[in-house]
């Protein structure tokens, strides 16, 4: 449904049946809000040209508009305009029952990629707006018709869980320390430095945890759960859509790897330099002209970053048949997906016509303009964050309604602070930096 359509069809019938003649009602969004929600101005016009009173013909209009369940005032203004505000329950009807978008012609399968933090470390505000954003993608893509394949690629393998893993055999698993992964791994890197036994012991869990060997497994599972679990509760904070059925995590990928390689090396892309196996494409050419690699495996036989995106994407084409694939990361990635995207190509990871998208966001700053921090200079812990979204607006929520009782200014706050967060990033130019700002966020 849209509105204004419904409020010139009522205003210009009233306006028809006023001065025995058709005229344009000439609503628009009211220009201020106090104003109202919408104004309709073509009231003067009309009455101008049939030589009536505008304030006249507006009071008969406004008499005879049938606006009842969906106006709640309809009052005349200045010269002849008619403010119109509307009635709270029939919006809410209204946005409950009417289907805001046209079906999309061809729904297509798209893959969502986002959140996706690392479960090395706690989420940090990179991975807020990739959550964000890219829930908002895919129920609009859902709401379209399309088939949604929300995937959460994780980051849950390489070297730094060797030093987890360790330190998390020092410490205990019960340890206090892992209601804080942040400083887990800010500890946990201490001791990798201080101490070179620990360090060893760090490399040696990490092949014993490509091994396989069952121990280690166990303790890498027993943290990424953990991990995963610090994630769920924000997603279900934010009230996202992300489920744990929607983890495809790196590690996921691993049995794939070799094969990645080998359908490089048959395709003809593989090359070695100082070596590490990498693919060289023309079109990716560095500051000094030189051909920027995409590596793919180290000398010592590891696979990176870009491997597993290259076996992700040949999944996603060959195993969930999907059309397109949507990325949703910082800016700073955009150079990894290029790369990525055009070897998916060349080497037939991606499906012909399958449409590989990276939709960068900027960075979250602080209102100092430097990137989102706390004071003493660390990660801003997102749940942290959620909590002092909801303490704000329950502030600001009892200073105006103090008579309230406090369980429902508290359900209100929550309402509010959560998505104060979450408009604040949905409102602004996803690609341009946006300074995080408390007051302008939970400005009513
Ligand atoms: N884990 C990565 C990070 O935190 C983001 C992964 C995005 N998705 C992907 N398929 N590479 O930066």
């Amino acid at each position: 449904m849209n509105l204004k359509r419904l409020l010139n069809d009522r205003i210009a019938a009233a306006l028809e049946a006023s001065l025995g003649e058709a005229a344009p009602a000439v609503v628009q969004s009211a220009a201020r809000p106090e104003f109202g929600d919408y104004q309709a101005n073509g009231v003067m016009g009309a009455a101008k040209r049939l030589k009536r009173n505008p304030r006249e013909v507006a009071a008969d209009v406004v008499a005879r508009a049938d606006l009842a369940g969906i106006a709640a005032r309809c009052e005349i203004a200045g010269p002849g305009f008619l403010n119109v505000t509307l009635d709270d329950g029939f919006l809410a009807t209204s946005l409950a029952t009417s289907a805001p978008v046209e079906a999309a012609p061809e729904p297509e399968t798209v893959v969502v990629d986002y959140s996706c933090p690392n479960l090395a470390k706690e989420m940090h505000v990179g991975h807020l707006r990739s959550t964000i954003i890219g829930d908002a993608m895919a129920r609009v893509l859902e709401a379209l018709g399309h088939t949604v394949i929300r995937q959460n690629h994780v980051g849950d393998w390489g070297t730094q869980f060797g030093m987890l893993l360790t330190f998390l055999d020092e410490t205990g698993a019960d340890s206090e320390l892992l209601s804080d992964l942040e400083t887990f791994y800010r500890e946990a890197k201490k001791r990798f430095d201080a101490d070179v036994d620990f360090a060893d012991r760090s490399r040696r869990a990490v092949v014993g945890l490509q091994r396989g060997d069952p121990e280690i497994r166990r303790r890498w599972q027993r943290f990424i759960d953990i991990s995963l679990s610090h994630c769920q509760e924000i997603y279900d904070r934010l009230g996202t859509t992300l489920r744990p059925e929607h983890v495809m995590a790196e590690s996921a990928y691993n049995d794939d790897l070799d094969a990645v390689i080998a359908d490089l090396d048959a395709a003809g892309l593989l090359e070695e330099s100082q070596g590490a196996r990498c693919v060289f494409l023309d079109e990716f050419k560095g500051k000094d002209g030189e051909t920027l690699p995409l590596i793919v495996q180290k000398s010592d036989g590891g696979y990176l970053y870009a491997t597993t995106d290259l076996a992700a994407v040949r999944y996603r084409a060959r195993r969930l048949e999907a059309d397109r694939v949507m990325y949703f990361t910082d800016a700073r990635q955009a150079l990894h997906f290029r790369q990525v995207f055009a070897v998916a190509g060349r080497a037939g990871f991606a499906r012909d016509g399958m449409s590989l998208e990276h939709h960068p966001f900027g960075a979250m700053l602080g209102t100092d303009g430097k990137p989102f921090k706390t004071r003493a200079g660390e990660v801003v812990k997102l749940i942290q964050l959620l909590d002092e979204a909801e303490e704000r607006a329950l502030a600001e929520v009892t200073r105006r309604n103090p008579e309230l009782p406090e369980a429902e200014r508290r359900e209100i706050a929550r309402v509010i602070g959560i998505g104060a967060v979450k408009y604040a990033d949905l409102s602004k130019n996803r690609t341009s930096d946006y300074v995080f700002d408390w007051d302008q966020m939970l400005s009513f």
